[in-house]
């Protein structure tokens, strides 16, 4: 019941939550590849301006409609459509789409933690060899990580909202940031870094084509952790006296100041490895990025700073990166442990139970998808190619419902549940939101260009992924 739904204890917990919701693998890694193969500076410009123009109204949609209902995504929906089978698909859409990239997302935050793990136990040597990966995601190793890192999450979710999940953030993002800005200072010492700052600083406009531009809008919205239902979630532990927009504004800073500095980060140390970089070799994947390709760079840096100096090195990477992973994961998995909660009235333990076993089994189907169990692995064919239950996981739902969401929820926020609503939400607690620039801004875009845009990219997406066929070239 709303009257006894927790709450964030106080508006920096809040920010600190919803940033290390937003700041994760997308920021730390994701970003510096697109940076890297797409342009540099040009793409972290188009991106800022995507995040500024086109995430900020939905993240204020996402946020203010929580607050508003005090629910999980189903339960607001229903609370403000009572009736229509349409809008509330939209909010059973909001809670299995994070239930399934919880899924995905479990697979590659083990992997963080088991190459934490292995440069701890002094193996840096061992994870930069060529053929380390492919045998570590198939090894039993990995079902060992599993469990732990199950247990670490239902740690902090049993612990609730300001005990468990704020008090982590607390903790946990103002430790990345230190590891962070502390990494980048070090990378910035290295022989040829600047070449990497200059790679990445002087913008490269002709790299910008449709399906780049179109790149940066999925990387920003998928970083802002929007269309997950998470901010619903989050917006509904959030206190009525707080400002949603001056939140938000936080929120989107930290997390695109986050991706700004991965990128003075991961591209001057590509550059110091290899100072004849050539991007084309770079891999499009954030994921043979972080375990094939980082570690080898670590490794080299055992010429200047010895083997346990590299070490050093690559554990607080991992660290970092593991750290941005867990404070999003539990973010994500709060959206179907508040349904539950919210709409069956099981208590927290139970929810988290029945959580565990039903993402612990799909987790499990994803990591016997990578050549361990036939059926999984060459689970269904499209657009001329055969996908793992893993691959489908991220295509589905990372890719393709991502966006959809977002537009069902502007598409709801202006039409169903009314602009002047909406704007009484985001009046409370700030008074200077009435009548601003924002909030114009904010009311015009939701309901025409960034409803059509998304509208755009799903099409586009539908196409491409499923049909093999580019729309935009
Ligand atoms: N914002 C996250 C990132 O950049 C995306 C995410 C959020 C993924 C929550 C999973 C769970 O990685």
């Amino acid at each position: 019941m709303s009257v006894n739904r927790e709450q964030f204890g106080s508006k920096l917990g809040f920010i600190l939550a919803a940033a290390g919701s937003a700041v994760g693998i997308g920021n730390l890694v994701g970003f510096p590849v697109n940076a890297t193969k797409n342009g540099g500076a040009a793409f972290l410009i188009l991106y800022a301006i995507f995040v500024v123009l086109i995430c900020l109204p939905v993240m204020l949609a996402e946020l203010s409609l929580g607050r508003h209902t005090k629910r999980n995504p189903i339960g607001a929906y229903k609370r403000l459509a009572p009736n229509s089978l349409f809008w509330n698909a939209g909010g059973w859409l909001s809670v299995i789409t994070p239930f399934m990239i919880t899924v995905f997302y479990m697979v590659i935050t083990v992997w963080i933690l088991g190459y934490f793990v292995g440069t701890l136990m002094g193996d840096l040597d061992q994870l930069a060899q060529a053929d380390y990966f492919g045998a570590f995601i198939t090894s039993n190793k990995v079902y060992l990580f599993l469990v732990a890192l199950a247990g670490l999450i239902v740690f902090i979710l049993y612990r609730g909202v300001a005990e468990g999940i704020e008090r982590g953030a607390k903790l946990m993002m103002p430790t990345l940031f230190v590891m962070l800005i502390g990494l980048v200072i070090f990378v910035l010492t290295l022989d040829n870094a600047f070449s990497g700052v200059k790679f990445y600083l002087v913008p490269d406009i002709s790299k910008l084509t449709p399906s780049v531009v179109s790149g940066a809008l999925s990387q920003a919205f998928f970083s802002l952790s929007l269309g997950m239902g998470i901010l619903i979630t989050y917006g509904s532990y959030m206190k009525q006296g707080d400002s949603i927009a001056s939140s938000g504004k936080m929120v989107a800073l930290v997390d695109t100041g986050v991706a700004f500095c991965a990128g003075l980060l991961i591209i001057p140390a590509i550059f110091s490895f290899n100072p004849d970089t050539n991007t084309a070799e770079l891999s499009d994947s954030s994921i043979s990025l972080i375990f094939s390709f980082l570690p080898k760079i670590f490794l080299a840096l055992q010429g200047s700073i010895g083997y346990f100096g590299a070490s050093l090195v690559a554990g607080v990477f991992f660290l970092l990166v593991f750290f941005a992973a867990l404070t999003s994961q539990v973010s994500i998995m709060q959206v179907p442990l508040a349904t539950l909660q919210d709409e069956l009235g099981y208590n927290r333990s139970k929810s988290l139970l029945i959580l565990c076993v039903s993402a612990g089994i799909l987790t499990l189907f994803c990591i016997l998808s990578f050549g361990k169990v036939a059926f999984l692995t060459d689970f269904i064919h499209y657009a001329g190619k055969s996908k793992s239950f893993f691959d489908v996981t991220i295509d589905v739902f990372y890719e393709t419902i991502l966006p959809l969401n977002g537009l069902i929820i502007c598409l709801f926020v202006t039409y169903k549940w009314k602009k002047a609503n909406f704007d009484n939400e985001l009046e409370l607690g700030d008074p200077h939101y009435k009548g601003s620039l924002l909030e114009r801004y904010v009311n015009l875009s939701l309901s025409t260009i960034i409803p059509i845009v998304l509208f755009l990219i799903f099409v586009n997406t539908v196409a491409l992924k499923y049909f093999g066929v580019s729309l935009i070239g």
